[in-house]
């Protein structure tokens, strides 16, 4: 017999195993009378005068790429009838509970790292808090229109970088007037490099390494430095700042595709896994169902779509960008920070024999001792130290990486993080430079995006140094 699928909301088996499991999973949240994610059921009975539950569902829903969607697609006006009524509860109530307002807010309320118990950007936790986070809006616009056959987008960015037209227009629930990104402008292609992200060969470089300890440093995976954040700050206005990103409708479809990202990287190759760790399975998150009352879920509850109600229509990542080719060396122009990389005799030759024996990953670990406000794209070059200290080396610079910071909410973001970790896969030449003992430097270039202001690279930055990625976390 065909192995039934699972249905959303369905009863777990009532086996005394599961019973004590999930009793003890939401012990906190029915301590306070509030529901566990099991039971989340679409049958439960609202509430709330006027509304009706939603209707059982027996199926996983096909998340599509929403920018390849022919205009009059149906998909297009349920997202947009259904985002419209959550707007409107918003708008009649402001603190609606289940209004667009309400879910906005809490993804703000979990990016400070000292208003709530956790931050979910700059660690592990990044794909699978991001993936519930979308699952249960999923759900919200469901219900709001009655439609279980209801699925959110994705937008693959790598095949058209632009914002899908879904997203303008007047009277439009899913425009949002503050972009700094217009109809017609085009991702710049180094803010799309994740060919060698996609090759990261453990969880923790490609999504994020844990911050299990307050003294530990946060580390964002390649995903989330590059193309993560490189989205959010190229569309900008409510996009480049976290306390504001997901009031941008946009937002769930970039997220969309960043989680289709996970799944793409998982089935890439079978030693692509997620980690095994306690700390991150039974870690346990905070959000509200279609109705907008309290739940929670754990990360292990979230690692299989198909459980969740979803699937996505494709995994493939055919256009990528090769973004090292294609590079400038660091520009004389533009206003460059070039800091000797820090490394001593032993790291120097540990690393020379490890690179002689194939691929590894490196990491660039900078502290940083100032966050930019604004959102700043950087390129990472490193070469041959320069005679003339603080001039970046324009003739043998090796371009690194591309990454992204992004501001956090708060003028004084400083209380996030010492440390950036910037994610690099280290090609022939670098290991060259780095075998060959001389000292290096680090050149790190802002990225001109046309048509808006750079001044000066708003960062601080000192002590840089190259590590393997599988050293640390
Ligand atoms: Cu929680 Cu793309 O941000």
């Amino acid at each position: 017999m065909k192995k039934k699928k699972p249905i959303l909301g369905e009863a777990p088996k009532a086996s005394r195993r599961s019973f004590i499991k999930h009793t003890f999973t939401g012990s906190t949240a029915l301590a306070l009378g509030y529901p566990t994610w099991q039971a989340c059921s679409s049958e439960r009975k609202d509430d709330r005068p006027g509304k009706k539950p939603l209707p059982a569902s027996n199926g996983v829903v096909t998340r599509r790429d929403i920018s390849q969607l022919e205009p009059n697609d149906p998909s297009l006006q349920a997202l947009k009838d259904a985002v419209g009524v959550l707007r409107k509860r918003s708008d009649a109530m402001a603190l609606a509970p289940d209004g667009w307002f309400a879910y906005a807010t809490l993804h703000n309320m979990f990016c400070f790292t000292n208003s709530f118990k956790i931050q979910v950007h700059f660690t592990w936790l990044f794909f699978p808090w991001h993936r519930a986070y979308l699952y249960f809006l999923e759900k919200k616009l469901q219900a709001a229109i009655q439609e279980p056959s209801l699925a959110l987008h994705y937008w693959d960015w790598t095949k058209y970088p632009r914002i899908p037209a879904a997203y303008w227009g007047k009277d439009n629930p899913l425009n949002d007037p503050t972009r700094l990104a217009s109809e017609k402008d085009q991702v710049p292609d180094d803010y799309m490099n994740m060919v060698s992200h996609l090759r990261t060969p453990h969880f923790k470089g490609f999504g994020g390494f844990p911050k299990i300890s307050p003294d530990r440093p946060y580390g964002e995976g390649a995903i989330e430095q590059s193309v993560h954040n490189s989205i959010h700050n190229w569309i900008g206005g409510n996009m480049d700042n976290f306390a504001t990103a997901s009031m941008d409708p946009i937002f769930y479809a970039h997220h969309g595709n960043i989680d289709r990202v996970w799944d793409s990287w998982l089935e890439a190759d079978p030693s692509h896994q997620n980690p095994s760790d306690e700390e991150f399975l039974d870690y346990s998150f905070e959000f509200t169902d279609e109705w907008g009352h309290p739940v929670t879920i754990k990360v292990k509850d979230v690692l299989d779509t198909q459980k969740l109600g979803y699937q996505f229509e494709s995994l493939d990542f055919t256009k990528t960008y090769e973004g090292a080719g294609g590079h400038p060396r660091p520009s004389n122009t533009l206003p460059c920070l070039v800091q000797e990389v820090e490394m001593n005799e032993n790291e120097r030759s540990a690393m020379a024999t490890a690179l002689k024996n194939g691929f590894r990953r490196v990491i660039i670990v900078m502290d940083r001792f100032k966050l930019p406000y604004i959102p700043i794209c950087i390129r990472v070059f490193i070469a041959l130290k320069n005679e003339q200290q603080s001039t970046p080396d324009t003739e043998g610079a090796e371009y690194v990486t591309t990454a992204t910071i992004l501001p956090v909410g708060m003028p004084d973001s400083s209380l996030i993080d010492k440390n950036i970790i910037m994610q690099a896969e280290v090609g022939p030449h670098l290991a060259a430079l780095v075998a060959c003992g001389l000292p290096l430097q680090a050149t790190l270039e802002p990225v001109k995006v046309p048509g808006r202001e750079l001044t000066a690279i708003p960062v601080e930055i000192s002590n840089i140094r190259i590590q393997f990625d599988d050293e640390v976390g």
